[in-house]
């Protein structure tokens, strides 16, 4: 989704903000555009495609000054256009803009400047804003930076939705100041010069030290010292200077030919990483210190609710099932954009986890604080633990999974499903858990790393088979338990990267209408470790053979009926059956991701889809 960097205080800000803009590729952008002040005079260069098409354009028409801003557009309203792209100029020309989010208001703003006189060269809900700051500004007589400032807070009180915004004026000089409000922006405090993004690892390199801006948060940067004041008006709480994140260091594609790829092979030492000492063998439990409550406090639970979006969403239904064996306490998951709506029942009694990889997902955000308003106990499940839902929840979990840059989720979604068996384990062990059976639960955690390398195995095997079936117009995903869940990510991981349909179901609901689907030329992907449900998968198999539907199955070493029964078959280790959700999402990933590589597709930047969705 839109991403914001800009710089003031270097003579020349053209290296960062280009820079700073590839480093915001992962997020997901169709256009992209930079303003610097150049004397007094603003310039503006833009693009439609790629960041590498603004370097071209700006080296055909080299711009050079400070303070610069510059963005990368996710359309929301408007076309895919040059004029549409960010950034936005208000009336008189010399202030500049940049905006991450949602102006809901948008219509009836530009109706009541549109009757003052004023002309929109673009679609977007963002050029109001630059409109309106512009003519706030313009009214006042002092015409100076605190002047752009209070103009801000006149306009931002009006304005429904969310926003990260960052603004340049040609009558300011060395001066940049940014808001946000739902959408993230941080702030880099270096000595001779400052900087600010949407993500910190825009900023990794030039500065060392960060402030995570807060909701409602005005920031003035004049290149030297920094001042931060609200949109209300009220006293800014004092910010807290971070080191700059080591994560947010390793970025780079090492030996694979993609982020995706290095992604999925990365996932035996993140599953590594998120448990580290947090499993305790002498409790035979798992210790959690971010979530500040004490046992006591955990067991009064009567019920726990996670919601999330997209992959981290299908994470929560699997760690419904997880939790619920482990630890019998009863679970429910909620699409965060249905949950922040529902007017769900709520009380003391209930933990809502609010999960997101970014920690930024806007309705996740609105979910965690519609349950906090409703008295319930909040936490986050993050990989971000500076994001904002880190930050508003009341304890939470980092997934410890490293920055993922491919937009496709994979070791961040692992790193939840672990996660979520860990607090299983707690839970359980607070509960009816025995000291033994938490045990074995610890041991079988211990060995996944190693299950996950040795399913990564299969790696050329999946190519061969994503090869053959890439032509495919249409594949069906079903599993049983919690691999329905891994059915429902494998499906989505297939239309993300690939663009060819592809529906996930729990295997026994195959008979209620989706049989009709089956055919010669339909694909069916079964998930049947070797489990309670093994039969019952067995016999859904048959019927679509039956059919003479091709099917590939993903099954468990050792095992002949599938090799016998099924046109494919990737025979996994032999694992613990609460396991086998993580082994198949393994090979699900990579079937996706071989497809699209044999179908040419843009893997890590796949169409219209934004890393971090902080709309609506
Ligand atoms: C977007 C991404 C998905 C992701 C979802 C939730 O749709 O494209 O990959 O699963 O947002 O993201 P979150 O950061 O909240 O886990």
């Amino acid at each position: 989704m839109c991403g914001i960097v800009g710089t003031i205080g270097k003579k020349d800000t053209l290296p960062f903000l280009l820079e700073g803009l590839g480093r915001l590729e992962y997020r997901g952008y169709d256009s992209a555009g930079v303003a610097v002040l150049s004397g007094n005079e603003i310039h503006i260069r833009k693009s439609v495609g790629g960041v590498s098409q603004l370097v071209q354009t700006v080296n055909e028409q080299p711009l050079r000054g400070s303070p610069g801003i510059s963005h990368t557009r996710w359309a929301t309203h408007g076309e895919v256009t040059e004029e549409n792209a960010h950034p936005h100029l208000d009336a008189s020309g010399r202030l500049a803009l940049v905006h991450n989010g949602v102006v809901e208001n948008h219509k009836h703003l530009r109706e009541e400047l549109i009757g003052r006189g004023h002309v929109f060269r673009s679609q977007t809900d963002t050029e109001v804003l630059a409109h309106l700051i512009g003519e706030a500004f313009d009214q006042n007589s002092e015409r100076n930076r605190p002047a752009l400032i209070h103009a801000m807070q006149e306009t931002l009180r009006h304005v429904r939705g969310t926003y990260a915004i960052a603004i340049i004026h040609a009558d300011l000089g060395e001066f940049l100041a940014a808001a946000r409000s739902g959408s993230p922006l941080v702030l880099g405090i270096g000595k001779d010069a400052q900087f600010i993004a949407s993500d910190a690892v825009a900023l990794d390199g030039w500065v060392d030290d960060v402030i995570y801006m807060k909701d409602q948060d005005i920031a003035a940067l004049d290149g030297e010292s920094f001042h931060l004041a609200t949109v209300s008006g009220s006293a800014a709480s004092p910010p807290k200077l971070r080191k700059i994140e080591l994560e947010a260091r390793a970025t780079g594609k090492g030996r694979f030919a993609h982020h995706m790829l290095k992604e999925i092979h990365e996932q035996p030492e993140t599953l590594r990483e998120a448990m580290k000492g947090r499993l305790d063998l002498e409790e035979a439990t798992a210790r959690f210190t971010g979530l500040h409550r004490s046992n006591e406090q955990l067991r009064d639970l009567k019920r726990i609710i996670l919601t999330g979006c997209g992959t981290t969403f299908h994470a929560a239904l699997t760690g419904e099932y997880l939790i619920e064996s482990l630890a019998r306490i009863p679970v429910e998951c909620d699409y965060a954009s249905e949950f922040r709506y529902r007017n769900a029942p709520i009380d003391p009694e209930t933990a809502v986890f609010a999960m997101s990889q970014s920690g930024e997902t806007a309705d996740t955000l609105a979910a965690l604080r519609e349950s906090k308003r409703k008295g319930a106990l909040t936490f986050g499940i993050c990989n971000n633990v500076f994001s904002t839902i880190s930050r508003e929840s009341e304890g939470g979990i980092g997934l410890r999974a490293g920055v993922e840059i491919g937009v496709a989720a994979t070791k961040t979604f692992t790193s939840e499903l672990v996660i979520l068996s860990m607090l299983g384990l707690m839970l359980g062990r607070i509960r009816d858990l025995s000291h033994s059976d938490g045990e074995e639960v610890i041991e079988n955690l211990q060995s996944l790393p190693d299950l996950v390398a040795r399913t990564l195995e299969c790696n050329d095997l999946i190519a061969g088979i994503a090869a053959k079936y890439s032509k495919t117009r249409n594949f069906l995903f079903m599993g049983r338990q919690a691999n329905f869940p891994i059915a429902l990510e494998g499906a989505l991981k297939m239309k993300e990267i690939t663009y060819i349909p592809a529906t996930g179901y729990p295997s026994a609901e195959l008979k209620h209408g989706v049989i009709a689907l089956i055919n010669e030329e339909t694909p069916s992907i079964v998930l049947a470790p070797q489990d309670d449900v093994f039969e019952k998968n067995i016999s859904n198999i048959e019927e679509i053979k039956a059919r003479r539907g091709p099917v590939i199955a993903l099954g468990t070493h050792g095992d002949s009926t599938l090799r016998s029964l099924c046109d494919e078959t990737i025979l996994l280790p032999a694992a613990p059956v609460f396991l086998t959700p993580f082994l198949n999402t393994i090979v699900l990933q990579l079937l996706a991701y071989h497809t699209a590589v044999a179908l040419g597709c843009n893997v890590d930047k796949p169409r219209n889809l934004a890393k971090s969705v902080t709309v609506e």
